[in-house]
């Protein structure tokens, strides 16, 4: 085990032990009563992590003559949060280590509330001091944490800090080289958020997965005991009150009538209300179904063909991570003109703006936690890691009726160690929500030159709903034979989306549609082209998800005129502008749109 390895065991035992990891965060922030902690606040960049030894979170300032401090969070750098630090400063592009965040913020304490700070992500790890004293830990950079601070809040003013890490290391998720910006920071919404002395914890509603006129719900309150707690939906006439039991665990099945499903490009809401003796919360939620049969995806029983998409949380004409509803709003719409009716977030979950509105617009959505090729899969650190942001993924989400797919990983090379962790992984994820597919993207499809089909041999896929496959055909692999006489046998008794396919051009760029180094769009138009010839063949094809949408920054994309720390493979540009490709997709998305 690396120096480094150590280091950061050693740096997360302790915290999580002698401090308190953060809790789950509680669902629905923003239909509570929050406070939001966004804006400037002061930084201290530690490339040598002399922080924590020097104790800078105290935020001392000198008393007497005598003493002095090096260092302050007054007077030196601000970073906007939220927001990754790469693109708020030219001397952060590339950095990797820690920063200390600190900021005042009044509280006003009330002994009949208790107070969390709740942070929406914070990558890659952190530690949360209020008023001097740690608080709480957090590892992963792509999933929401928070921490009760009744205790330790202040009347009147508090100073908080966050001691934010993003240096890579192999047993992190991702861990030592994944293809995408090692963005650091507190990159999404921070808040204080009082709730009344008992609240409501979680709750889950969901359509069944079989009957369309019954809706179960299951409630959970923020202390054990038995309780009554209300639900209602008002426009299915729905008012029921049901009890906690000795958990604080309250679960009904609600018959309904006339419910208006939820589906692609055809986003039906209802206000859901949960009330019980003091808390009162609400959320507009969506019912349908999804589920296969042979080699078809359903949605509410029908099938459907996934006409999807991938983008990263980031915006590509900022350089930086993306977090606000603007920000949801532009890369949605971007994804709808091209005519999908799905999109796989990739690689991580992605903020809850973007789920929400995706939701809105009767988006399919696919997330997935960032298990990308080089996982160590045989340390255990990095399965509990694994199971942490699987399980906080599904926590924060598991309302959404837009999100479909929950995937476990992307481009894992088989193994008896990847195999158990992957299975630990999908035994706890169905355990807490079996009403979603369970899916897995894998780069393992060859050309078997004796049958001279494409087939993969990968016995973990029969734990799979669906099978998913990244194929570079016309990139990364030349064509072994014509696209016309592509013939895949992959899995055949299950559903297969191709969740990946593509090349790179750069806007712009044109030349020879033969010569790959071309970077051209015109190459990239008739990779798309055969690409599409080739889904023709694939007889259990339910769906393709071109990578990607827009051109994003990865620091292993060295060529200094056709990439330069961009990948390419964007059907836009990184200034948002179509490459011909895109044309070509969305010519095939029109026609798809009719026939199933
Ligand atoms: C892989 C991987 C992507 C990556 C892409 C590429 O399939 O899943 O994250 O960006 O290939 O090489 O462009």
């Amino acid at each position: 085990m690396g120096m480094k390895k150590i280091f950061f065991s050693l740096f997360f035992i302790t915290f999580s032990i002698c401090l308190g990891a953060s809790e789950q965060a509680m669902i629905n922030v923003y239909g509570r009563d929050f406070h939001l902690l966004n804006g400037k606040w002061n930084v201290i960049v530690d490339l040598y992590d002399q922080g924590r030894r020097m104790e800078v979170y105290k935020n001392r300032v000198p008393q007497t003559k005598e003493e002095f401090y090096e260092y302050s969070f007054e007077n030196g750098i601000r970073l906007n949060v939220p927001g990754d630090w790469n693109s708020q400063s030219s001397e952060l592009k590339y950095y990797e280590g820690t920063v200390w965040y600190g900021r005042h913020f009044v509280a006003n304490l009330s002994p009949d509330k208790r107070q969390f700070l709740y942070f929406g992500a914070v990558s890659y790890r952190c530690r949360v001091y209020l008023n001097g004293k740690e608080v709480a830990s957090h590892e992963g950079g792509f999933t929401p944490f928070q921490v009760e601070v009744t205790d330790v809040l202040l009347e009147g003013d508090n100073f908080l800090v966050v001691e934010v890490n993003n240096t890579r290391s192999v047993d992190a998720i991702p861990a030592m080289a994944f293809d995408w910006w090692n963005y650091g920071g507190i990159t999404r919404d921070v808040m204080l958020v009082t709730t009344p002395r008992l609240f409501i914890r979680d709750y889950f509603v969901r359509l069944d997965s079989v009957q369309k006129d019954l809706i179960h719900a299951t409630v959970t309150l923020s202390a054990k005991g038995v309780r009554d707690v209300r639900i209602e939906i008002p426009e299915l006439n729905i008012e029921r009150t049901l009890q906690t039991n000795e958990e604080g665990v309250g679960r009904a099945s609600l018959k309904v009538r006339k419910l208006e499903l939820w589906e692609p490009e055809k986003a039906r809401l209802y206000k859901v209300v949960i009330t019980s003796e003091e808390n009162k919360i609400e959320e507009e939620i969506g019912f349908r179904q999804i589920t296969v049969n042979g080699t078809s995806i359903l949605v509410n029983g029908n099938p459907v063909f996934m006409r999807s998409v991938s983008f990263h949380e980031e915006i590509p004409q900022r350089m930086g991570r993306a977090f606000s509803e603007a920000d949801a709003s532009m890369l949605l719409n971007e994804a709808k003109a091209l005519g999908v009716n799905m999109i796989r977030l990739a690689h991580y979950p992605q903020n809850e703006y973007i789920v929400r509105m995706a939701e809105k617009m009767g988006i399919i959505l696919w997330q997935e936690i960032p298990i990308w090729q080089g996982i160590d899969f045989e340390d255990r650190g990095t399965l509990d890691k694994a199971r942490t942001m699987l399980r906080e993924m599904i926590n924060r989400d598991k309302n959404r009726c837009a999100v479909c797919f929950w995937g476990v990983a992307n481009e894992t090379k088989p193994s008896d160690a990847r195999n158990a962790f992957l299975l630990s992984l999908l035994k706890m994820g169905r355990s807490m929500d079996c009403s979603r597919l369970y899916v897995a993207a894998f780069d393992l499809v060859y050309f078997n030159k004796n049958t001279r089909h494409f087939e993969m041999d990968d016995p973990f896929t029969a734990n799979l709903d669906v099978v998913a496959v990244n194929k570079y055909m016309g990139w990364y692999h030349p064509w072994p034979l014509s696209p016309e006489e592509a013939v895949w046998d992959v899995v055949p008794d299950k559903p297969l989306i191709i969740s990946e396919f593509g090349g790179e051009a750069l806007y712009g760029q044109h030349g020879d549609e033969e010569v790959a180094s071309s970077w051209s769009e015109e190459y990239q138009a008739k990779l798309y082209k055969d690409n599409i010839e080739m889904f023709n063949h694939i007889p259990n094809l339910c769906g393709v998800s071109p990578w990607i949408l827009f051109d994003f920054r990865s620091p292993f994309r060295f060529h200094p005129t056709n990439q330069s720390g961009w990948n390419r493979k964007g059907l836009l540009s990184d200034q948002g502008l179509r490459k011909k490709a895109w044309y070509i997709m969305h010519d095939y998305y029109q026609k798809k749109k009719y026939i199933k």
